[in-house]
């Protein structure tokens, strides 16, 4: 098979939705202080939907991956791979990817989720479309889906207003028209520090802190350059220059790293997709929840060029191109 290409796409967030005006009443009752004004301009964050306890990533993933089934007109039992990226699995194991195979009613095809932290997603689908490729899947579910919310420390403010839960989905297939066009993806483990969650779990008890920490700045400064160099890597894969993108849609966690990222790439605002206002930072879901909105809301349209990239974690970046 030459290529694989999305056939449908799917989003869901959960129905609370917590204001930067209600993290200021948080907090407060904390001592700690933040404003609505100070959140959007160093972030662009306005709103996050947070999920309600005994909500996990598997019910959040099950509702966009039904939604992405419908918009490809495909059923649960069409689909023969399923990958789910996440950093907030339901439980160390079994994988999400397991538990929501069995609440879409379906058994047998393989399973498994991918670790990548907020370029989940972007790695997620570039193993899809090598599997596609190879002939090992025809009709693939990939998902990235996250409780967030799980993770923050609301006792410091520098993060915990940044990020939310939610999920999205693709059903990727085999096509002989693209499609993907490249992937590229990267890690640099000298900076697993910057951003993790050191915790874990040993011996019946918690060990660690199993919060996220995070050295905002040192993110941010890595973050620009490595998204360059990605879009330009794929960009060159697949003999397409930077003119030929119709729409950006990065991994959604700072404006600001969004905006430097289109002005290198020469793009035009309004190509740039943008959730991170209304979702904040949704990890491995932010990606294909933004792919899904831009697509419902008539923007990205059948044929037109998409950049996706990705960055977190790990470190960790990536980038896909593809024709939609
Ligand atoms: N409300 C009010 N004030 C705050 C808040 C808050 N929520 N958070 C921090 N401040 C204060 C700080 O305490 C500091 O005060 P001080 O000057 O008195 O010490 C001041 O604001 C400036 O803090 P900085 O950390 O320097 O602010 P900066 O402009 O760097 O913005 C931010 C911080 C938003 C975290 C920024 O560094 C950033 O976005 N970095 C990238 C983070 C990111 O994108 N992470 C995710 C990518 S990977 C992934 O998604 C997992």
């Amino acid at each position: 098979v030459p290529y694989s290409r999305i056939t449908g796409t799917g989003g869901f967030l959960p129905s609370r939705r917590i204001t930067n005006d209600d993290f200021v009443h948080m907090l407060a009752a904390r001592g700690i202080e933040t404003s609505d004004a100070w959140i959007v301009e160093r972030t662009g964050i306005r709103a996050r939907h947070f999920a309600d306890d005994g909500v996990n990533s598997s019910d959040l993933a099950l509702e966009a991956s039904r939604r992405a089934l419908e918009a490809a007109g495909r059923s649960a039992a069409d689909v023969d791979l399923i990958i789910v990226a996440t950093s907030t699995p339901d439980m160390v194991f079994p994988s999400t990817a397991t538990i929501l195979q069995a609440k879409l009613g379906v058994h047998g095809c393989p399973a498994f989720d991918v670790q990548a932290v907020c370029s989940g997603f972007v790695y997620a689908l570039t193993v899809a479309d090598a599997m596609i490729r190879a002939g090992s899947a025809r009709c693939a579910l990939v998902v990235g889906a996250e409780v967030f919310s799980r993770l923050l420390d609301f006792n410091d403010r520098t993060t915990c207003v940044l990020f939310g839960d939610g999920a999205g989905a693709v059903v990727l297939e085999a096509s002989d028209v693209p499609g993907i066009l490249a992937t590229e993806l990267h890690a640099d483990g000298r900076h697993a520090g910057i951003l993790c969650v050191p915790g874990t779990v040993s011996g019946g008890q918690v060990s660690g802190l199993p919060l996220l920490r995070m050295d905002g700045q040192a993110v941010f400064k890595l973050a620009v350059g490595v998204l360059e160099n990605a879009a330009r890597a794929v960009l060159a894969k697949a003999g397409r220059s930077e003119a030929d993108i119709d729409w950006l849609i990065p991994h959604q966690a700072n404006i600001r790293i969004m905006n430097g990222t289109a002005r290198k790439l020469k793009l035009a605002p309004e190509r740039l997709v943008v959730t991170v206002d209304e979702h904040g930072n949704t990890s491995a879901a932010s990606v294909p929840l933004a792919l899904d909105a831009a697509v419902r809301s008539g923007r990205v349209q059948r044929g037109e060029t998409v950049l996706l990239e990705g960055v977190g974690g790990g470190f960790t970046w990536g980038a896909v191109l593809l024709d939609f």
